[in-house]
């Protein structure tokens, strides 16, 4: 098939995390890979982001680039230039020790509490960004026609290009996630050199505060977000958070892309993580892994045990708690349950009496374990994901590419991405995971158990494995979807 041909853009791709650099969750994956794919599609796409010691230490060819001068609170901060690893995509990295070289993680210190100078710290971010996006950037030599900013940290961008005065590049705004917004004090107006004028409600007021996100809404040329269902939910009070009047007022500049995976990452025939690799023809494999885990997760050691997995924040969006109210019965019909996670202490505690009282059948794995998360998707037989809104998820991505079909609720992108399992799509051949719609414990049991049922039909469950294995979950048809944004702005 023949592509039409495009010129090559210079996109700035701005975002405060990137796998493997440094990663929290879903952004990281997006920002680690959707880079790669445009550049395969022969963009010149280049990532900055805060020089966190993780991301300093793990950059290719690192060499100083130049200052930067005159920003507000700090003066001057440098930039490091650099490669990924692996897909060697250029970075970008602010070197400013005092705001990103700490111990604790990007957004929290180690107890989990907010930085509080996040408004500096990713204020910088924004104010470098945009910096870099006007047409007299001090990067002469390489000025984008693109600046793509990711979620509140870099939502200041389209704000600080607009006041600037200079002719700048064309902003996009992704959300991948409407629930965190950057809200802080006024005062933090005047602190980032913002003009007093534009604190208002068409600016960058968001209810008696400043808030990045809203003003990356407000500013930005076009926005994204990361699933066709969530672009929609998202200007509706359900799961607007209080924007959603703002994001119905710029509907026509709002494009809903599901995101793609990393199919070299998560793949299951080359998993460096797994023991026994796989793909679609030798499932028989995927046994050895489970058994593998049940072991090392000190699980019984039972292949037929019905093994439920589950790699999450712990957060109320992924309604774990749900799964902690149902667990009792799943437990005496003999499923295994195996978490991988961290977040709020009060479910991280009751997952823990839950393993505590059932130590063969619960595994808790407190805090963040890359190999632990491949081999859990590898080894489970089904992946939860009762989400209470999601954006897009990837982990039911990851669960449909390593025949671990997903059960999951119905929002955002697990909409757009899990097709459930009745005796239309069996026999039409798209079925790939199970589907619900309340977010309760009954209906999630109920979810369940229809894929346990579907489990114990050997035949039937090869083949909704095969089908979820067949999925084409490449960043291929979503490049082209983002691409298509930026050329419309040009
Ligand atoms: P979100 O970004 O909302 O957390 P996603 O499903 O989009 O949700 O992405 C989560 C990403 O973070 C996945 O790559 C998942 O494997 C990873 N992840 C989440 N928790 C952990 C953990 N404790 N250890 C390792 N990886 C994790
Ligand atoms: C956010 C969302 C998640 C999405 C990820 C990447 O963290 O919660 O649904 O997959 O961003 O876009």
């Amino acid at each position: 098939m023949s592509r039409q041909k495009v010129n090559p853009l210079r996109v700035l791709f701005v975002t405060s995390e990137a796998f493997p650099l440094i990663k929290t969750g879903g952004l990281a994956d997006v920002s680690g890979s959707l880079p790669a794919a445009l550049r395969e599609m022969g963009h010149d796409v280049r990532l900055l982001i805060p020089g966190y010691r993780q991301v300093t230490e793990k950059l290719q060819n690192a060499r100083q680039l130049l200052q930067i001068e005159q920003l507000p609170m700090v003066g001057s901060v440098g930039l490091l230039a650099g490669e990924m690893p692996g897909t060697g995509v250029p970075v970008m990295a602010i070197l400013a020790p005092q705001l990103y070289e700490r111990e604790g993680g990007p957004y929290l210190d180690a107890k989990g509490r907010e930085w509080l100078d996040n408004p500096l710290r990713f204020g910088i971010l924004s104010l470098v960004a945009a910096t870099l996006g006007r047409k007299d950037s001090p990067l002469a030599d390489w000025i984008p026609d693109i600046v793509h900013v990711n979620d509140w940290q870099s939502g200041l961008t389209p704000a600080f290009m607009r006041h600037s005065g200079a002719p700048c590049a064309k902003s996009v705004l992704s959300i991948h996630n409407l629930a965190f917004q950057g809200n802080c004090a006024e005062e933090w107006v005047g602190k980032l050199g913002l003009p007093h004028h534009a604190y208002h409600i068409n600016g960058l007021e968001y209810y008696g505060q400043l808030s990045f996100l809203k003003a990356g809404v407000y500013y930005a040329d076009s926005i994204t977000t990361v699933s066709p269902t969530y672009a929609a939910e998202i200007q509706t009070p359900d799961f607007g958070f209080g924007m959603e009047g703002l994001l119905t007022n710029r509907s026509k500049d709002i494009h809903g892309i599901l995101n793609g995976i990393d199919t070299n990452e998560w793949n299951p025939a080359t998993d460096p993580h797994l023991a026994h690799p796989y793909d679609e023809n030798s499932l028989d494999e995927k046994i050895r892994i489970k058994q593998a885990l049940q072991e090392h997760l000190g699980l019984t050691q039972d292949a037929d045990a019905p093994l439920l997995g589950m790699v999450s924040r712990l957060t109320h969006q992924k309604g774990l708690d749900l799964v902690l109210e149902c667990a009792k019965p799943l437990l005496a019909d003999g499923c295994q349950l195996a978490l991988l996670g961290g977040g709020e202490p009060m479910l991280e505690h009751s997952f823990w009496h839950l393993a505590l009282e059932y130590p063969q059948q619960v595994s808790v794995n407190i805090g963040y374990n890359e190999p632990l998360s491949h081999q859990i998707m590898a080894g489970a037989d089904i992946f939860l994901m009762p989400s209470r809104f999601e954006p897009c998820g990837l982990n039911q991505m990851y669960g449909l590419r390593y025949g671990t079909p997903p059960v999951v609720r119905r929002p955002g992108g697990l909409a757009d991405s899990v097709q459930d399992t009745n005796p239309a799509s069996l026999r039409d051949g798209s079925a790939n995971g199970f589907v619900f719609d309340l977010a309760n414990a009954s209906e999630l049991l109920a979810a369940i158990r229809h894929a346990l049922a579907c489990y114990r039909n050997k035949p039937e469950w090869r083949q909704i494995q095969q089908n979820g294995m067949h999925c084409d979950l490449s960043w291929k048809h979503s490049a082209e979807a983002y691409q298509g944004v930026y050329q419309s702005l040009l």
